[in-house]
């Protein structure tokens, strides 16, 4: 089976191709590289995949790549490239999020609805489309209220992957995954980043009170259901992607600080604009139609991420490089 992965070296793009290409798949991974964090990290991911023989890699941007020719020779297409972030989407930057979230994926849809040969095209969206929901868990009947710009455009890829199944049959299913994270989880994100204060000393700040919850989901069970998603997701649906259970950030804290046998050093800074207070994935939909259910819960999860980043991450911290 061959499969096109776009954003191949980023966290979760990165997680996939690994588990696709150990079962046997083809894959080639397209990715430009976006400096929004560690290129060090991403550099490192892509030579680690260029190790399987089945993979090879794309250094692009989306808008360069000849669409006709990947969608004649690939069955599979798995959409992740994106400029993510919530909270870094206000302003100036908004442009980026047009244009890596809305337009490329775009420029992917309307070649995809020439090609003869995909079997599915797997939009990777997200639970910030859902900002502030009015009841948990969270099913996809409700009605999306994003609260970040980054969320808007996020739902604007989600709503042309679905008007291009309407449309032109390309076979889309879009898949809603609550924050993410486990090995390979990017700098910017709240778990890399406390890992890094406890065990450099350094300040975390926490954004709000700390009691701002989230259905954290561990990354192999992301790419469990992505594979599933791609397989037996029907065209045109969304399915949520939740970990199964709501945790607070302070409980995170708690559970990071005991794993690691160290104190942490704690300021308290004003919530940010554009957060979700609450996030909680109503997975029925994904469990019956899909298979999907998350096997790893939040203590292991947090174990297996604090073991990765002391092997992989620290030292690059210290003044070495990513393992
Ligand atoms: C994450 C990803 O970054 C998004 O790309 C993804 O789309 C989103 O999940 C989603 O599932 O919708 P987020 O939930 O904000 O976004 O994940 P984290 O960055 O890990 O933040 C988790 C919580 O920790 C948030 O409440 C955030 O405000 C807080 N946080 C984060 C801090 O208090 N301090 C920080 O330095 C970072």
């Amino acid at each position: 089976m061959r499969a096109i992965v776009t954003g191949a070296a980023g966290f979760i793009g990165f997680n996939l191709c690994k588990t696709l290409l150990s079962a046997g798949w083809n894959v080639t991974g397209v990715d430009a590289f976006r400096d929004y964090y560690s290129t060090t990290l991403k550099r490192k991911n892509a030579k680690d995949l260029l190790k399987y023989d089945g993979f090879s890699l794309i250094e692009s941007e989306i808008s360069e790549v000849d669409w006709d020719e990947m969608f004649g020779s690939h069955e599979y297409v798995f959409h992740l490239a994106g400029q993510p972030g919530v909270r870094a989407s206000w302003g100036k930057s908004f442009n980026y999020y047009i244009h890596d979230n809305i337009s490329a994926t775009q420029i992917m849809l309307e070649a995809a609805s020439k090609a003869k040969n995909i079997r599915r095209f797997v939009y990777a969206s997200t639970s910030s489309i859902y900002g502030n929901a009015e009841s948990f868990p969270t099913s996809e009947r409700t009605i999306p209220r994003p609260v970040s710009p980054y969320g808007v455009t996020k739902l604007a890829a989600e709503n042309l992957c679905h008007l291009y199944w309407v449309n032109y049959k390309v076979p889309t299913v879009s898949l809603r995954f609550f924050t993410v994270y486990g090995p390979g989880q990017r700098p910017d994100m709240a778990f890399h980043r406390i890992l890094k204060a406890l065990y450099s000393g350094d300040t975390f700040q926490i954004y709000g009170d700390g009691h701002q919850t989230r259905d954290f989901t561990f990354v192999s069970d992301i790419v469990s259901g992505i594979i599933a998603a791609s397989s037996r997701g029907k065209c045109g649906r969304v399915y949520n992607l939740g970990g199964g259970h709501r945790v607070s950030l302070l409980e995170v804290i708690e559970e990071l600080k005991s794993l690691t046998s160290r104190s942490l050093n704690i300021q308290f800074k004003e919530s940010q604009k554009g957060d979700a207070r609450d996030t909680s994935a109503d997975i029925s939909l994904a469990s019956e139609e899909l298979g999907y259910v998350p096997q790893v819960f939040i203590r292991t999860g947090l174990q297996l991420e604090k073991q990765w980043f002391e092997s992989d991450v620290l030292g690059y911290y210290t003044g070495g490089d990513f393992k």
